[in-house]
């Protein structure tokens, strides 16, 4: 078999897999023959991911913005082939003037430093013929009012990606950019506000829908086995930056 084809009996790691895009993720790796663990913060939401994803799939706790304990997990995890980070919290969306600092500091947290953590420690643990694939969001190429700071965050993403890539070589590293995706992240609007969201963003594009995570999740399957594709950004956002 070709280096970097194929899922089957591949150890899968995903940070941020018991929900939404990561989760998924997991269900569409164990699918293909993957053996996938989840990581979240969370240990119900983890039980929950496992019961629905079935099949060979186990689970670890780990609050990721606490260096050590990304280190310790990576230390307890042993080899594995492709390091797939989902993690996401709530999005705090203000106009400049109404941004406050340090809250704008703390986007880049779980989003940016964790990922870093991850990578720095879950690297060393590669296999050959294997990747990373992080994830950014298409709001820095196409920013709307109120998104500097998220859409900074997904720009420092996008660098962080190519330069890992360099740094890296040959474990390939590669990101996917959503646009709107229905998922929990969008979980501290209303549900009525969060229906109209979904409603209008997806009457704007040219698929006519937002995204669903099972959408988003093909991306980071392919870009754990197709085994050429590095430093690179896949954009999965329904003509997001099209209009
Ligand atoms: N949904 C969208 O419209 C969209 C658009 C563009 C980009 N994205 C990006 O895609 C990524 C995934 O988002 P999603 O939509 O799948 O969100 P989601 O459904 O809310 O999933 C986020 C995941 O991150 C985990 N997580 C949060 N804080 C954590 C922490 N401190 N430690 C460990 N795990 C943590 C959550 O699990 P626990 O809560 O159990 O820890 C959950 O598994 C995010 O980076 C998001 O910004 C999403």
């Amino acid at each position: 078999m070709r280096q970097g084809i194929g899922l089957q009996n591949k150890r899968v790691i995903i940070l941020g897999g018991s929900s939404g895009i990561g989760l998924a993720v997991a269900e569409q790796a164990t699918s293909q023959g993957a053996n996938v663990v989840i990581v979240s913060s969370n240990p119900e939401r983890i039980q929950k991911a496992i019961e629905s994803v079935g099949g060979e799939v186990e689970g670890q706790t780990v609050d990721l913005s606490d260096e050590r304990a990304v280190a310790a997990l990576f230390t307890k995890l042993g080899p594995f082939d492709h390091l797939i980070f989902t993690a996401g919290d709530n999005l705090h969306l203000h106009e400049l003037a109404a941004t406050d600092l340090m809250q704008a500091r703390r986007a880049f947290e779980l989003r940016y430093w964790s990922a870093l953590a991850a990578v720095k420690y879950g690297s060393p643990h590669i296999r050959k013929g294997g990747s990373i694939v992080l994830t950014t969001g298409v709001a820095g190429r196409r920013p709307h009012k109120g998104w500097v700071v998220a859409a900074s965050v997904c720009g420092t993403i996008e660098a962080l990606t190519r330069a890992l890539a360099v740094e890296l070589a040959p474990i390939r590293v590669n990101a996917v950019s959503p646009g709107v995706v229905r998922t929990n992240l969008w979980q501290n609007m209303g549900a009525a506000e969060r229906e109209n969201l979904y409603e209008s963003v997806g009457k704007s594009l040219p698929v006519g829908r937002v995204g669903e995570a099972y959408d988003i999740a093909q991306a980071y399957l392919f870009l754990m086995q197709e085994g050429f594709s590095t430093g690179q950004t896949v954009v999965v956002d329904g003509g997001t930056v099209l209009v």
